[in-house]
């Protein structure tokens, strides 16, 4: 069997051009925006010989393979590894990592722990700790924005939610970016984070137990289905582990990334100040200009053909979510960022039958953090640089210096 970081080797397609590229160099991870236009002009495919995969970054073809989940499957694994060759670093995700039908059962289960109105009631608090937090950073004077607000956010509002007893910020956000390091190859950005797991992956076992769930948090409904019979209790703390793993890098990137794009664009920021009810826009359009996870693979289960382009069983495809946000063919001056742009159908939270689950709570933390700024902050100065952390599937940032001053 000759395997290529975890899948088999295939042949290149006719007409698919070879590109000669290691998309999980972490200087592309941090600076990706050529890559991106390079990825879409090279063709609706191009084929990466150092990892033996297709990718895609044209906005059509992207959400063709990302969303037809018959055609190409999630059950083989979202990352690099092909499940049908080699055994996945933990058990597999019970809703991300598999198909209907086993994906309906969990997938149901999940939709309804976090279904509007179970998130409309976290609303009230979600605004009073974005207020309060946005209140103490104002008082502080200049502060690291992803350390003092994209990962203490989250990690204080999230736990909650979900009923943990007791948050660690440095466990919850390590614990993120070494599920989505996983994805990528064995390199040293995954070889770092996975070094991690002894001290983290217990840790975050103990958290998913009933016994450690509070009785009225998201945790507890998706106990409640096991005790409907609806799911086995093991499942259920697999599906509590789904949260940890999925719901807090992606938001803690997504706050950074929204200061950032506000930071950078003082207009937009004056429209969010004048308009406060821009907030769930401007979020919509962070997450259209800087996906939070900018790839994840699918891979095919058949012989069969997209754009012309013949993909033979078996083969992995990187699908870069955030190449497709920028393309240029779907969206006019794609490279703008515009919080009046009301991105519909952007593929930041995925598409089809795994789309986030956990958007309405995303949607609703983001809401209040960029709610709050707008009421009560009149400029947002970058002290520094701002240096995005390379991860093989979430774009992030790690360090950015940022002051506040209030409205008066
Ligand atoms: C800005 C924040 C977020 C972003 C950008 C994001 C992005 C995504 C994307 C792209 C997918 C699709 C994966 C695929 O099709 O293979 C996904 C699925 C998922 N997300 Fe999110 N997510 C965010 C927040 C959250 C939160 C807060 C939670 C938990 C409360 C969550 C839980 C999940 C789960 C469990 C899935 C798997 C759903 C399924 O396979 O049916 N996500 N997310």
């Amino acid at each position: 069997m000759d395997l290529v970081e975890g899948h088999l080797a295939r042949e290149v397609p006719e007409n698919v051009p070879v590109w000669d590229i290691d998309p999980y160099d972490p200087a592309i991870l941090s600076d990706p925006t050529d890559y991106y236009a390079e990825l879409r002009r090279l063709g609706p495919f191009v084929y990466i010989p150092k990892y033996a995969m297709l990718a895609c970054g044209r906005f059509e073809v992207t959400k063709t393979v990302f969303s037809d989940w018959e055609r190409f499957v999630s059950s083989r694994g979202v990352g690099l590894q092909d499940f049908s060759l080699e055994t996945p670093w933990r058990p597999h995700s019970i809703i991300l990592e598999v198909d209907p039908p086993d994906h309906t059962k969990t997938r149901t289960v999940m939709s309804r722990a976090m279904s509007p109105r179970a998130v409309n009631n976290l609303k009230e608090a979600f605004q009073t700790a974005a207020d309060s937090l946005i209140d103490q950073l104002l008082e502080q004077g200049p502060f690291e924005a992803v350390e003092d607000l994209a990962e203490t956010y989250p990690t204080t509002v999230f736990p909650e939610a979900v009923g943990l007893h007791k948050s660690d910020r440095r466990r919850l956000v390590d614990y993120g970016a070494m599920v989505f390091n996983a994805l990528g190859p064995d390199n040293a950005l995954r070889q770092q984070a996975m070094a991690k797991g002894p001290d983290i992956v217990p840790w975050i076992t103990e958290q998913c137990e009933r016994k450690n769930l509070r009785t009225d948090g998201i945790g507890a409904s998706i106990y409640a289905a096991a005790d409907n019979g609806d799911i086995t209790e093991a499942e259920a703390g697999m599906l509590v582990r789904s949260l940890l793993s999925a719901g807090v890098d992606t938001t803690v990137s997504g706050i950074g990334s929204a200061l950032w794009c506000l930071a950078t664009h003082p207009e937009e920021f004056e429209k969010l100040k004048e308009d406060p009810s821009l907030a769930r826009p401007a979020f919509e359009e962070t997450l259209r200009y800087t996906s939070p996870v900018h790839s994840f693979c699918r891979t095919a289960n058949l012989d069969t053909e997209v754009a012309g382009i013949s993909i033979a069983e078996g083969t992995k495809i990187l699908c870069v979510l955030a190449a497709a946000n920028l393309d240029e063919d779907h969206w006019p001056n794609a490279d703008r960022f515009d919080i009046e742009r009301r991105p519909v159908g952007h593929l930041a939270l995925g598409t089809g039958i795994h789309g986030c689950v956990g958007q309405n709570i995303a949607r609703a933390e983001l809401e209040a953090v960029l709610s709050a700024i707008a009421r009560k902050v009149e400029t947002i100065t970058l002290t520094g640089d701002a240096i995005w952390r390379p991860n093989n599937a979430i774009h992030a940032l790690d360090r950015m210096p940022l002051s506040f001053t209030a409205k008066s």
